[in-house]
């Protein structure tokens, strides 16, 4: 199919797949002391090695340090959904400053016990999640339940699991028109600090250490299990959610939605979204270090397979979208495809030995793949894949 190039895409577009350089992956098992890796040499330092590599090279280093943290339940209603969920909404207050995070919070009620949870971050408020008018609606910008398609909260209700979110400019504003001055990046400035150093977390890693710590509130919270919660994002939001699930192994489940660039796509391919479009608009989600990558790919240390094997062996699923070559679905799947290796240091099922599926026929090995009829979204299609997958892994016996 010959490749148009879309008005809003820059024109040195690369949608050709002749186009493609040869490129060689930085090998996942093999170590910086250029010795080989096996499962024992994984748990005991590749990892970690790789996990740094990714702090100073693509998001940023997280501060290790912990904010003191008060939760506050706003409202709790047994009678959400008519009468099939309990609605929470907690207000997190962080640090000296009492910095405030709004988590949403729906939970089965038909279910016994502690229930398994999807966590994602949304783009525009908690309020835009469903249509429910008792969602505290603390911006205007975009209408009660406007996307309630992308987040299908009764479908996951009624397939027993609890639905966790929070909004993404309440913890670090996406834009950079105030330098993150705002947001919770000066909630961890040393003395005359005004800005991340180069090798410091940008947006993403701010908006991945938030997951974290609803995680840490899921944990305080007896109806939910925490152990199985599956934390998911679309697009720069999926970009967090993989970088959530790398840093921290408690996220039983990593779901990236159509991530491509800076997510599960390979920044090798060139094709679609690459390093010097992303820089041009929002450089900020990123360390300043990942500048320098910028049409020099083959120079970065890592690529995109090797965050993906940083959740091994904990079930990951990777979706794509026909319509969303901006992403780079094909690079979605060889990204996951190349990760199998260390899926299959622990015995667990991988892509290895898969090629890519048609559209519409997913793989659900301990690595899920889909790609999905349509454009860039998250719709009940992959959700209805989603539950299936957590089906197997998140529920309890
Ligand atoms: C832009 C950006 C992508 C990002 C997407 C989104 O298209 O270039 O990298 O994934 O926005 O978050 O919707």
């Amino acid at each position: 199919v010959a490749s148009t190039i879309a008005a809003a895409e820059p024109a040195d577009t690369n949608y050709d797949e002749k186009k493609v350089p040869p490129y060689e992956l930085p090998k996942l098992l093999i170590d910086k002391a250029s010795q080989s890796v096996g499962r024992s040499e994984w748990d005991s330092h590749r990892r970690t090695e790789i996990l740094h590599l990714f702090e100073e090279s693509v998001y940023g280093k997280t501060p290790k340090r912990q904010l003191s943290v008060r939760y506050e339940v706003i409202d709790s209603d047994a009678n959400a959904f008519n009468g099939r969920a309990t609605r929470k909404q907690i207000a997190a207050f962080f640090g000296e400053k009492q910095y405030r995070i709004d988590i949403l919070l729906y939970i089965p009620n038909k279910s016994k016990g502690p229930v398994p949870a999807f966590l994602g971050m949304n783009f525009y408020g908690n309020h835009t999640v469903h249509s429910d008018p008792k969602i505290i609606q603390r911006e205007k910008k975009k209408a009660r339940g406007s996307f309630s398609k992308r987040w299908q909260a009764e479908l996951i209700i009624d397939h027993g699991y609890a639905l966790a979110t929070i909004h993404r400019d309440q913890v670090a504003p996406d834009n950079y028109r105030n330098g993150f001055t705002d947001g919770i990046h000066p909630l961890f400035y040393t003395n005359g600090q005004k800005k991340p150093k180069p090798d410091e977390w940008g947006s993403i890693g701010a908006w991945a250490w938030s997951l974290s710590r609803v995680l840490d509130y899921l944990e305080t919270n007896k109806q939910i299990n925490a152990s199985h919660v599956a934390v998911i994002g679309h697009s720069r939001l999926g970009k967090t959610a993989l970088w959530a699930g790398a840093q921290d192994t408690r996220f039983a489940m990593v779901i990236s939605n159509n991530s491509g660039c800076g997510g599960a796509a390979l920044y090798r391919r060139c094709y679609g979204e690459r390093i010097h479009h992303i820089m041009k608009k929002v450089s900020y989600w990123f360390c300043t270090n990942h500048r320098q990558y910028q049409k020099r790919e083959h120079e970065l240390p890592v690529d995109q397979h090797m965050l993906l094997a940083l959740i091994a062996p904990r079930p990951l699923y990777v979706a794509s979208a026909t319509a969303d070559r901006w992403a780079d679905p094909k690079g979605e799947f060889l990204a996951a495809k190349h990760a199998s290796p260390v899926y299959d240091l622990f015995d667990t099922s991988s892509l290895s030995g898969h090629e890519m599926p048609k559209p519409d026929q997913p793989i659900h090995s301990t690595i899920g793949y889909h790609l999905r009829t349509g454009k860039h979204d998250m719709t009940a299609d992959d959700w209805r894949q989603y539950i299936k997958f957590a089906n197997r892994f998140l529920k309890q016996e």
